[in-house]
Order: structure tokens, then C-alpha cells, then sequence
């Protein structure tokens, strides 16, 4: 693989972040679920720095009225910062600037929970006549280790079209997710796309690679948006639109991503991660580790 400087694809990033939340109600009757904290940082400031890292310079947040949170929590606080400066909480104060300085940080609104298609369209007008295509990240959705966008990248530098990220999931338990269709290429880890089962019965899924929350989208995604019509639960889905530009001969790769990954989008998985990250951590690690391994072995009811 070639580096990231000469395999730059993109300069912006699309969050969506304007669904209900209703697996993690009733917290999210007041707080989007986007900002809660994965130990002390939000789901999303992860994401916002994994799109910079890649190489993403600007970060469109779809967002919807009632959750301008997640917008605000981009934004400088000078009087916080001068607070803390005051105090000489330094490590504190890197933590509070370290969000707004990833990149540059815009606003598109979803009026309605529409579906993720629909929110990735209202993104439209944010993007300049440069971007030819656009990284999409969910904010509920993490991808460990970071980085498979950069060979999501590399792979439409390669092929052209459009790339999104896979999961290689045992047949067994892969009904929960969209599945690929595919054939192969000359790298093991990138197949061609040739169309996408949403949650089958296990002998009925075309393969074992599932779809994740990464999407690096060819601008013609915006066009294709347009022509679909809604799906299941009256809601517009982005995999729709990427299957109708199959169908007329774009290029669609993915990337099969061999690491793990969090679903931040409800209690169980969200607790898991807050765990994981917990126990790395050299401030809670230790404590946390020796906690849970007393917790476990005692029989309580
Ligand atoms: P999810 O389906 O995981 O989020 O969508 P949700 O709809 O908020 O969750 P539940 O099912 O009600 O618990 C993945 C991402 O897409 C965004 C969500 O905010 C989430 O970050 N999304 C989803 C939108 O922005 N708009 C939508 O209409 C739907």
C-alpha cells in the first residue's frame, strides 16, 4: 500500500448524528447519544479523530433540532480554558481543546429521523466542488485499530468508485448485518462488491463480510440518493443507494478490516467499550481490572 499523502481521497467527512436513540432511552430523551462518554471522551470526538487522522480536514455533523449538543461540543470554551489554565489543570485543559482542534467542524440538519440515507443527503450542501467523495463515519460504530480508512483510500485511488469497510463474521452469527456479494481481487482484503443482503438467515448470506459503520462514498452517492424511494420503516438507506449505483456499473470495493470493533449504539455494546478503554487506561486500568475480577468471582445475585 502507498502512503496516505498520495492516496488522499477525500477532505470531508459526513457524521450522522440526528437518529432518536431510542435503544439507549430514557438517557437519550435529554442527552444525544453520540456524547456519551466512552470513559471520558464522547463516541463522536473518537470518530471526528479518526476522520482527521486519515487525512479529513472537514467534519459535517448531521444533526437534528433538540441535538445541537453534539454540534456545541466542537466549540472552543475560552472561559472554561482560562478557568483551568488559572487552576494550572493542564492535563484537563489539553482534553477540552483537543476536540475543536481536530478539524473543521460544520452543520447540516435532518428535520426528521428519516433514515441514514436521508441524513447523508442533507450533508450535500456543505460539500465544495472539490470533493469528490466524502468519508462517512457513525458515530456509534467503532472501528479498532484505527486506520482503515486510509486503505479504504488507497483501494478508490486503485479502483475508482466507491469503498466501504467489512467484518469477516463466522456464518453463524452473521443474520444481525447487511452482507456483501463479492468477488475477489488480487489482495485478499479487498473483494468487489456486486450487491448487499440485508440480515439473512445464515445459508442464505452471499459471504461472510459484513457491512460496518464506514462508508468512503464517490460524490455520485448524492445523485443516487435522490432516485431511491424509502425501505423498510418508511426510512431512505444509504446501502439503497449504493446498490443502485451498482447496478449501473460503479465500482464498489470493500476493505475487509481484521481487528475489532464497538457498537456504542446501545447499552451492551457501549458498556463493552467502556470497559475495554477503561482497562488501558493507567488512571482506572489497574483499579478497574482488579474490581471486576473480585466482582466476577463473587456469586452475587
Ligand atoms: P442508528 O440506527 O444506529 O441510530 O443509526 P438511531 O436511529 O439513533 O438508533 P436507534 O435505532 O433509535 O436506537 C446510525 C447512525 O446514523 C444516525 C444516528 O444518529 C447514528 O449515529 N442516523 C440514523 C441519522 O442521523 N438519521 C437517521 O434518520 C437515522
Amino acid at each position: 500500500m502507498t502512503g496516505a499523502a498520495t492516496t488522499q481521497t477525500f477532505r470531508t467527512a459526513i457524521v450522522p448524528a440526528a437518529g432518536l436513540g431510542t435503544r439507549f432511552l430514557p438517557a437519550t430523551k435529554a442527552v444525544p447519544k453520540e456524547l456519551l462518554p466512552v470513559v471520558d471522551t464522547p463516541g463522536i470526538e473518537l470518530v471526528a479523530a479518526e476522520a482527521a487522522a486519515a487525512g479529513a480536514e472537514r467534519l459535517v455533523i448531521v444533526t437534528s433540532p433538540g441535538k445541537e449538543a453534539v454540534v456545541k461540543y466542537f466549540e472552543a470554551q475560552p472561559e472554561l480554558e482560562e478557568n483551568l489554565k488559572a487552576k494550572g489543570k493542564d492535563e484537563l485543559l489539553e482534553k477540552v481543546r483537543r476536540g475543536p482542534a481536530l478539524l473543521a467542524v460544520e452543520t447540516a440538519i435532518q428535520e426528521q429521523a428519516l433514515g441514514l440515507g436521508h441524513a447523508v443527503a442533507q450533508a450535500e450542501p456543505n460539500l465544495t466542488p472539490d470533493d469528490e467523495a466524502v468519508a462517512v463515519l457513525l458515530p456509534d460504530d467503532l472501528v479498532l485499530p484505527t486506520g482503515v480508512l486510509e486503505r479504504m483510500s488507497a483501494v478508490r485511488a486503485e479502483h475508482g468508485g466507491s469503498v466501504l469497510c467489512a467484518f469477516d463474521i463466522p456464518k453463524a452469527e452473521i443474520s444481525p448485518y447487511g452482507v456483501f456479494d463479492v468477488s475477489d481481487t488480487d489482495d485478499e482484503d479487498v473483494k468487489r462488491v456486486h450487491g448487499m443482503v440485508e440480515k439473512p438467515k445464515p445459508e442464505d448470506a452471499p459471504s461472510t463480510y459484513a457491512a460496518a459503520g464506514r462508508y468512503l462514498l464517490d460524490r455520485a452517492i448524492f445523485d443516487a440518493l435522490k432516485r431511491i424511494t424509502p425501505g423498510s420503516g418508511g426510512e431512505l438507506q444509504l446501502t439503497d443507494a449504493v446498490a443502485l449505483l451498482i447496478t449501473e456499473g460503479h465500482p464498489v470495493h470493500i476493505v475487509v478490516h481484521r481487528g475489532g470493533r464497538h457498537d456504542l449504539g446501545n447499552p451492551g455494546g457501549f458498556l463493552r467499550a467502556a470497559v475495554d478503554f477503561a482497562l488501558e487506561t493507567p488512571e482506572y486500568g489497574p483499579s478497574l481490572r482488579a474490581w471486576l475480577t473480585e466482582r466476577i468471582g463473587t456469586d452475587r445475585p
